[in-house]
């Protein structure tokens, strides 16, 4: 372990995992000083922030050399797809994420499928596409409802669930031909549908050590029942008791491990979150998709979890150092809401003046993700997942009645967020973990 305020630590993100990640730093006995970049409204003060193109790689580098640090925390996936990681690494500085090698898991779904089934890893039934003209013909022969997905990174926006042919047409001519989302539609994923309840399994991975984080479940539509458009995320709880102990036992035997035998096989040194999406079906778990950085909003109800310095994990992770064994989890559960702006997830509208309360409930914390300051120092909303209201509770029940009671106590115009979230569970008749 690192001699304690021995980090000097730079953040890369500005979203609401980035300040959760953020907060932990801050937490840690480990930390000696944090920027972020370019970091958030929320993130001032605690941070330097620093503005920053995360596509451009060479640039970080210049920034983490500038400022000294010697650890980086990468927050989202672009940059890792990138090779951020890399390029530290010949910079000499240590990073937490995993190179280019082991971020594709993420940045080309066609590669994650072609690995799944090559390592017998249950997963749904796939095909890949560069020609519209053979993925058109091929849904025909397929099962409906049919999954249509961009390889690409297209900011969580890339999957489309089509219940009818034409639905499925329509996405395949909007991926490929119209080129929604430019060059990661030009080689798409067409995907059997899998029936179940979905997870999120959050590993943070040194190899063939892991700890595996508490399950979580996010609600991707926009929609209280799970209806409207996608977005990156209106909420999440966590543990989710969908993952039984039954569950979570074939979801370590089955997939876990051996995807982690998979990439050593591979000769991967895979060091950083491995996050599964999972799928629990009938026939046991299966793996959605994986994504190679913490999930957002999952990462903001998980590391409140752990007992043991999440920094520590991280910077083992990134030695190469993990000792599993040693970690501890906190009792009860949290849960946040996210508050989106007036046209999330379609373009949001920005610079409505956000009232904060001055006395947060018991338990309760604002994470900050699209906010700013104006020129008049106000704070003002900046993108479409505006803040993050956070809530820890003995139980699932008492974190979700804090966290909307920290709802109710903010105000921006245009604010939405869903009034179900952790509902699933919360009805859920018998508690099967
Ligand atoms: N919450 C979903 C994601 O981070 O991709």
């Amino acid at each position: 372990m690192p001699p304690p305020k021995s980090l000097h630590i730079l953040i890369l993100g500005s979203g609401g995992r980035e300040h959760a990640l953020l907060n932990a730093c801050m937490a840690s006995p480990l930390t000696a000083s944090v920027a972020v970049a370019p970091g958030n409204a929320g993130m001032v003060g605690a941070a330097s922030c620093h503005a920053l193109d995360l596509d451009d790689i060479p640039a970080t580098v210049a920034l983490a050399r500038e400022l000294r640090v010697n650890f980086v925390i990468v927050g989202p996936d672009a940059p890792l797809a990138s090779g951020v990681v890399d390029a530290l690494a010949a910079a000499g500085i240590l990073a937490y994420g995993p190179a280019r090698a082991g971020a594709r898991l993420e940045g080309s779904k066609t590669y994650a499928k072609d690995f799944l089934l090559r390592h017998r890893i249950p997963t749904a039934h796939g095909e890949k596409f560069a020609d519209p003209a053979l993925a058109l013909a091929y849904l025909r022969t397929r099962p409906l409802p049919v999954v249509v997905k961009a390889s690409g990174l297209a900011a969580g926006k890339g999957v489309i669930i089509a219940p009818t042919l034409s639905d499925a047409e329509r996405a395949v001519r909007a991926l490929m031909e119209e080129r929604v989302f430019g060059a990661s539609g030009d080689e798409i994923l067409i995907e059997d549908f899998m029936d179940g309840e979905e997870a999120s399994i959050m590993l943070m991975v040194s190899g063939r050590r892991y700890v595996m984080l508490p399950p979580s479940q996010d609600h991707k539509r926009v929609g209280d029942g799970d209806t409207g458009p996608n977005t990156g995320g209106m909420g999440a709880y966590a543990p989710a008791n969908v993952v039984t102990s039954d569950v979570e036992r074939r979801i370590v035997s089955e997939i876990i491990e051996p995807t982690l035998d998979a990439l050593a096989t591979e000769g991967i040194d895979y060091r950083g979150t491995l996050y599964i999406g999972i799928m629990v079906t009938r026939d046991g778990p299966k793996v959605v998709e994986f994504n190679a950085r913490f999930g957002d909003p999952e990462c903001q109800v998980l590391l409140p979890l752990l007992e043991t310095d999440p920094l520590q994990l991280m910077h083992a992770c990134a030695r190469g150092e993990l000792n599993p064994g040693d970690v501890r989890f906190k009792n009860g559960a949290t849960v946040i809401i996210t508050l989106a702006a007036t046209g999330y997830p379609g373009t949001p509208r920005k610079g409505d003046r956000i009232v904060l309360p001055e006395i947060l409930p018991e338990g309760t914390q604002i994470i900050h993700a699209g906010t700013c300051r104006d020129a008049t120092g106000n704070l003002v909303t900046n993108g479409g997942r505006v803040l993050g209201a956070f809530a820890h509770g003995a139980t699932l029940p008492e974190a979700v009645q804090r966290a909307y009671a920290l709802v109710a106590q903010i105000h921006f115009d245009g604010m939405h967020c869903r009034g179900d979230i952790a509902a699933r569970q919360l009805n859920r008749p018998v508690p099967s973990r």
